[in-house]
């Protein structure tokens, strides 16, 4: 089992409110993004790391490769102005047709041995997602008013990575760009080609630090973490 990883990073972080990139904020006195970097570094099955980046953040996250030594080749190209857009160019740099996996820079917390199972899913699949079942009660609500309530064991909140086959993710890419069509994940532009996705269960930990209060939550699943290490 091989794959490559595309890691969008170019976004400005506007939710956080840092005044800078998120991926810049340290977690235990290292940035979010080498956290999720060493993640891919340190799987052997992992062959190389696409990091699509805001051309503004590359002299700073150049300092940061060389201060955190990140030996693995990351090759870098430009984001675009949607999360959608910096995959693409990542994908278009894409030559074999192996596995790929999309993966947030913002979730450090994603663990190998979930990877491992989302890899295997699509390779047999050609598509697979991890996730975690929802586990509030969840409700439609339109003009301040609850319009029904949905049922909650079919409902499950999708996270990154997704795997995929190249061939099947350029496609895909290339229909949405096509039909300018903008979706919130990658599944939903190969959905959109009526090709089956498989669903992996993950676990709550691989959160995504989208507002401030995500910076608490790490802060607790890194310690905790590192107690279970040491
Ligand atoms: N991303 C990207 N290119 C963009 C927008 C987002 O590569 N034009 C990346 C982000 O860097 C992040 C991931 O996609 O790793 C998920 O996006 P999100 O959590 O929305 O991050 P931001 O766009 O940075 O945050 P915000 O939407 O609050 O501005
Ligand atoms: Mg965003």
């Amino acid at each position: 089992m091989t794959y490559q990883v595309i890691l969008p990073a170019a976004g400005r972080g506007k939710r956080m409110g840092a005044g800078k990139n998120k991926l810049l904020l340290e977690l235990d006195g290292i940035p979010v993004l080498i956290h999720t970097l060493r993640v891919f570094e340190r799987d052997a099955a992992c062959n190389g790391i696409i990091l699509a980046i805001n051309s503004q953040d590359e002299p700073e996250f150049q300092l940061l490769f060389k201060r955190f030594n990140m030996t693995k080749k990351v090759c870098l190209v430009t984001g675009g102005t949607e999360r959608q857009y910096s995959i693409y160019n990542a994908l278009k740099t894409v030559k074999s047709d192996g596995m790929i996996l999309v993966h947030d820079a913002a979730r450090p917390f994603i663990q190998i041995e979930h990877i491992h199972r989302l890899v295997e899913k699509a390779e047999k699949t050609g598509a697979a997602i991890i996730g975690v079942p929802a586990k509030d009660t969840m409700k439609t609500v339109k003009d301040g008013l609850v319009a029904a309530t949905v049922e909650r064991s079919s409902l499950w909140a999708i996270q990154t990575p997704q795997a995929f086959r190249v061939s099947l993710l350029q496609d895909a890419y290339e229909r949405a760009e096509k039909d300018q069509f903008l979706g919130t994940d990658d599944a939903s532009l190969v959905e959109r080609l009526g090709h089956p996705i498989a669903m992996v269960e993950g676990d709550y930990e691989n959160i995504k630090l989208t507002t401030p209060e995500d910076l608490y939550i790490a802060e607790a699943i890194l310690k905790k973490r590192q107690r279970e290490i040491s």
